[in-house]
């Protein structure tokens, strides 16, 4: 299927770079083993290639040991891992009001049980109250603090190095989900105070869907944490209980091995690239995207202004259509691929006055062209026209 003009990077990058295709099929075809699990050339072999993967992402993090990159199906499982992994009854943990379900399910859950939940509310396009959450943090010091890097609705980007500055002070941690943003904007741990990162594969980092991890900075008390999941690891197998050494504390069970390969070339293509050039065209593209939909009437935008405070996404909403009409038009008439409705953040789109019916939402990735994005304009404009 290659008649499209594919503006869901959002949603997960398509198509994959031709490095990444084909990392995963050396892996299957040549260096398939079970990392860890024997002492033969082809679990040898997959081990490098995993061991490989961890040093990449922990380099393009600049995280302090490549051994506390935990590998995970996706940066849902991820951000699971890092929340029930250290937030117990009675703690308290503060999060924003543009998350991702990945992040407010399992909070919502917790606060059932009895943990104490502040969501720090953000403006209608998308700007976190950095004061509200200070003074949340100070009054009643959070465990933890879980925020998006980048609302995956308008593109929001929060400033989680000023975040960070208030965890440390009040002795809380932070998680950052950095699905939107992995890839794309420069992720630095230590310079911006960052504990925990939960990526998912593939977005940004151009990997295959099932690849995702959580990154655990140095300051996080690894033997506090209770993994999400127990059993084999292929270390310590004298012993019936669960190592508590990384990653293996957190990686029960064989990994999903071709997908790591791919994800390592993925990260490889990224960081070839330069996450600033790879940021540079996207935003182009997107505010290229955006001003052209400025024109049309009928729509209305959503986000900051200020383009250096947001990603490459574009979300509209239209009094002449409905979303969801708008986006099955896209692709129906004009091929050009789109996603419509709540996109899993209700939250989002509450603070952006969208919700129960959400926003078409646009997000061009590293294959598109100026072309492409004009013909989507016009799409949009020969619908609402
Ligand atoms: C901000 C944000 N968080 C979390 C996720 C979940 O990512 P995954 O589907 O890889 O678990 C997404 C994916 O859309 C996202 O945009």
């Amino acid at each position: 299927m290659t008649n499209v003009t594919y503006l869901d990077h959002a949603a997960t990058s398509w198509p994959k770079p031709p490095e990444v295709v084909a990392a995963m099929a050396r892996f299957l075809e040549r260096d398939g083993g079970n990392p860890g699990r024997a002492g033969h050339r082809l679990s040898v072999a997959a081990g490098r290639v995993v061991y490989e993967a961890r040093e990449l992402l922990a380099g393009l993090f600049n995280a302090p040991d490549p051994l506390r990159v935990i590998f995970a199906s996706n940066a849902t499982h991820a951000v699971n891992i890092a929340i029930c992994g250290l937030v117990r009854p009675g703690d308290h943990v503060i999060t924003s009001g543009v998350e991702h379900n990945a992040v407010m399910r399992p909070l919502r859950a917790l606060e059932q049980g009895g943990v104490r939940l502040t969501v720090i509310p953000c403006s209608g396009d998308g700007t976190l109250d950095l004061d509200a959450f200070a003074r949340a943090a100070e009054s009643a010091p959070p465990r933890l603090v879980a925020v998006t890097h980048a609302s995956n609705v308008m593109g929001a980007i929060l400033p989680v190095a000023e975040v960070g500055a208030v965890a440390r002070r009040t002795g809380a941690y932070l998680l950052v989900d950095a699905a939107q943003t992995a890839g794309t904007v420069p992720i630095d741990m230590q310079a911006m105070g960052i504990d925990l990162v939960a990526f998912t594969g593939h977005k940004g980092l151009q990997g295959p869907p099932g690849t995702g991890g959580l990154v655990i900075g140095g300051r996080v008390p690894v033997h506090e944490m209770t993994p999400l999941t127990r059993g084999g690891t292929g270390s310590r197998s004298e012993s019936e209980n669960q190592p508590e050494d990384c990653p293996d504390k957190f990686e029960s069970g064989t990994l999903n091995g071709a997908g790591i390969a791919g994800l390592g070339a993925g990260v490889r293509f990224v960081m070839e690239r330069g996450v600033h050039a790879l940021r540079a065209h996207e935003i182009a593209l997107a505010r290229k995207l955006a001003e052209g939909l400025a024109n049309v009437p009928g729509v209305a935008l959503h986000g900051p202004g200020d383009w250096e405070r947001r990603t490459a996404v574009v979300s509209l909403t239209s009094d002449r259509l409905s979303a969801s009409e708008i986006g099955f038009r896209l692709d129906e008439e004009f091929g050009v691929l789109s996603r419509v409705g709540l996109h899993c953040a209700p939250a989002a789109h509450r603070t952006i006055g969208t919700f129960p019916e959400g926003t078409v939402r646009f997000a061009p990735g590293p294959g598109n062209t100026p072309e492409e994005i004009d013909a989507a304009v016009k799409a949009v404009a020969r619908i609402l026209g």
